[in-house]
């Protein structure tokens, strides 16, 4: 028999992975990811990861050293050994660098204790670090001999030699759009110190370290897009899983703390899948809240202008107008006629 021309080979190879990425979605295991993703993750199949590792801070037994009374957090929390620290994160990230998309990307928290082991550990299996983020939260330990900790690092990466990767600029804000002070919410929410607090839920059953909503929020919309496969191979609380369901894209990932794993698991049933996305827009959930306002000479002008230079950075017409369309609260065909409108002009 004749082998396949390539061209259909390929075809064939994207939608066998299509159609293992649709088993894969919302499907968590009671597992170590290292063994657990080789088992169950193909290679090339998630959009976007965010993880958390363990620190190798002891920080199963953290809370007893300061004195700390820890009520309704999950017993059983799995640590690294500091010694093993440098080698396990080597082999999780090989699976992370595996089952990642070329056009994917990962967010890795770190403390800053063994935050060399995990540099080291990304170069080491071939990740680029695009951003070194500051995550600045409150309640840090207090203390009387030194400065307080209260910041974690997140190594935003991409695969190396990987050229673009999703990244939706204008998910949160449009360009027109100011703080109280004049200043460009857009600049300040892609700068790369986030001040971030975390949920403080009282009375309710939590893991150690539970990542908030806000900062799941803001790395899910700028790096995927909705029905993408987000991964995460801590899963902890399931925090990241919550959240991607609420904002409508698939999840799927590994915990080893079976008590955790089960009363959580439990506790997605609970979420309403997307019910996030009608939250985002402050306008009553309208995306078009613009729509029947009559147009001024100068935001006509401010649409031609951003179309440029969305066009410049080398976007497409469609793209182009679907971008213009949020930023400006109008229509996309309405964005297309005010162009085409300054072309024939
Ligand atoms: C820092 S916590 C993650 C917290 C999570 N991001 C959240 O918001 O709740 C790390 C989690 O990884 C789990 N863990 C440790 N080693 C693991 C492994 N090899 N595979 C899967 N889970 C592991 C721990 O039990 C712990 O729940």
């Amino acid at each position: 028999m004749e082998p396949l021309p390539l061209r259909l080979q390929l075809q064939v190879l994207i939608y066998c992975c299509n159609i293992v990425s649709l088993l894969m979605r919302d499907i968590y295991y009671n597992q170590d990811c290292i063994t657990g993703a080789r088992e169950h993750l193909p290679d090339k199949s998630v959009d976007l990861i965010i993880t958390d590792p363990p620190f190798a801070i002891n920080g199963d037994i953290l809370h007893k050293h300061y004195h700390r009374k820890e009520e309704h957090v999950f017993e059983g929390y799995v640590e690294v050994d500091q010694e093993e620290y440098r080698d396990f994160s080597i082999k999780w990230l090989h699976e992370a660098h595996r089952v990642l998309k070329d056009t994917g990307s990962m967010y890795v928290v770190s403390g800053w204790s063994n935050l060399l082991d995990i540099l080291l550990a990304l170069e080491k299996n071939d990740f680029e670090i695009i951003n070194h983020i500051i995550w600045k939260y409150n309640f840090g330990v207090s203390t009387r001999h030194k400065f307080v900790t209260s910041h974690y690092h997140i190594l935003y990466c991409k695969k190396s030699g990987a050229k673009r990767v999703k990244f939706n600029t204008f998910c949160r804000f449009g360009t027109s759009e100011k703080n109280g002070d004049n200043s460009s919410m857009l600049y300040n929410d892609l700068e790369d110190v986030w001040v971030i607090n975390r949920d403080f839920k009282k009375g309710r059953l939590r893991n150690k370290n539970t990542l908030p909503a806000e900062l799941l929020k803001k790395m899910i919309l700028y790096s995927s897009d909705e029905d993408d496969l987000v991964c995460d191979l801590f899963l902890g609380s399931f925090s990241t899983a919550k959240i991607a369901r609420s904002l409508n894209r698939y999840s799927t990932g590994f915990e080893m703390n079976g008590d955790v794993y089960d009363y959580q698991l439990e506790q997605m049933h609970n979420i309403e899948r997307g019910y996030m996305l009608k939250e985002l827009c402050s306008n009553g959930g309208n995306p078009h809240h613009n729509q029947r306002k009559r147009w001024t000479e100068e935001e006509a002008s401010k649409v031609i202008e951003r179309y440029n230079a969305i066009k410049s950075a080398g976007l497409t017409d469609k793209k182009a107008y679907h971008l213009l369309s949020m930023e400006f609260g109008r229509g996309y065909f309405s964005m297309m006629n005010i162009v085409k409108k300054n072309r024939r002009a």
